[in-house]
């Protein structure tokens, strides 16, 4: 059903973007109004609004902040994929063996922004598939993103064969059970992440922009950070790289999306070593 959106105007749009910015260091361009405007129609429905004047008066109200979680759901877009970023991968294929060469059997890794999960079951999968030996190491990935939502689909670790896409058959024997789920469109085929990879990773929910950066424990080997600073402005990227690349030992890496740039960043802590891929001096 085609259901008509809301009207939005130019300043209840701007008092939305200023809120959002605040928030959660969003830039919500003007461009966007459309966007918003109709991905929020919806919520604004469930919530039985009759404007967006009433919906920035209720967001205001919300104490719980749950609304801002709700919010930011609607707004930011959570597509990923597995194994997205061909060529990180390939990097990693060859840093694999000089992790193997050195004395230390850890690895700390951090999925920053890891929507559904893709991003970290496929960290564990590529480690467990690449490395000689996995039982001898000591592998912790932590993974966080801002959305609540999004961090309960990413536990369940769930996916649809249109999710799993040309996963190597091998993988999906490896590290998924299936699982027939009924659906609207009748009995689907799903795969579940097996524990023993669930086991490899903590989800928690954190904001990279506002979040206390002290409850990011570890010093890490690697950190993920990929297509999320997108929807930042400078300042607030450079933020986010500024307490990000403080948690990476040196010589450990940092990955940004393949559309990104750390460009603007000279204070010369990471270094670019291939297109996307940083190293910390
Ligand atoms: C496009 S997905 C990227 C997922 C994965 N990193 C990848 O590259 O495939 C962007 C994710 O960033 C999250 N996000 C947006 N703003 C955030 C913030 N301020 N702090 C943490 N996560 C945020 C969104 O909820 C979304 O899941």
């Amino acid at each position: 059903m085609n259901v008509a959106a809301y009207e939005i105007t130019k300043s209840e749009f701007k008092e939305l973007s200023e809120f959002v910015y605040k928030e959660v260091g969003i830039h919500l361009a003007e461009h966007k109004i459309m966007l918003v405007r109709s991905r929020l129609s919806k919520r604004l429905r469930e919530l039985n609004l009759r404007s967006f004047k009433e919906y920035l008066a209720y967001l205001n109200e919300d104490g719980s902040g749950e609304e801002t979680i709700m919010l930011i759901n609607e707004i930011s877009t959570n597509v990923t994929s597995f194994f997205r970023e061909q060529s990180q991968w390939d990097f990693l294929e060859q840093e694999v063996k000089v992790f193997e060469a050195a004395k230390k059997r850890t690895l700390r890794i951090y999925s920053a922004a890891c929507s559904s999960g893709q991003e970290p079951y496929t960290i564990a999968m590529f480690l467990l598939s690449t490395l000689k030996n996995p039982q001898d190491w000591d592998i912790k990935i932590l993974a966080t993103d801002i959305s609540e939502n999004i961090l309960l689909k990413a536990m369940e670790g769930c996916y649809s064969a249109q999710d799993i896409g040309a996963l190597p058959k091998s993988m999906l024997l490896k590290f998924f059970d299936k699982k027939n789920i009924m659906t609207k469109q009748g009995n689907e085929l799903f795969y579940e992440i097996k524990p023993f990879v669930k086991s490899m990773i903590t989800f928690r929910s954190f904001n990279l922009v506002y979040g206390n950066y002290s409850k990011i424990p570890q010093s890490f080997d690697m950190i993920f950070c990929r297509n999320v600073m997108i929807y930042f402005d400078k300042e607030t990227k450079e933020g986010v790289v500024k307490n990000l690349s403080s948690k990476i030992l040196k010589g450990g890496y940092f990955f940004i999306g393949h559309s990104e740039s750390l460009v603007t960043m000279k204070d010369g802590v990471l270094k670019l070593e291939k297109p996307s891929i940083y190293k910390k001096q």
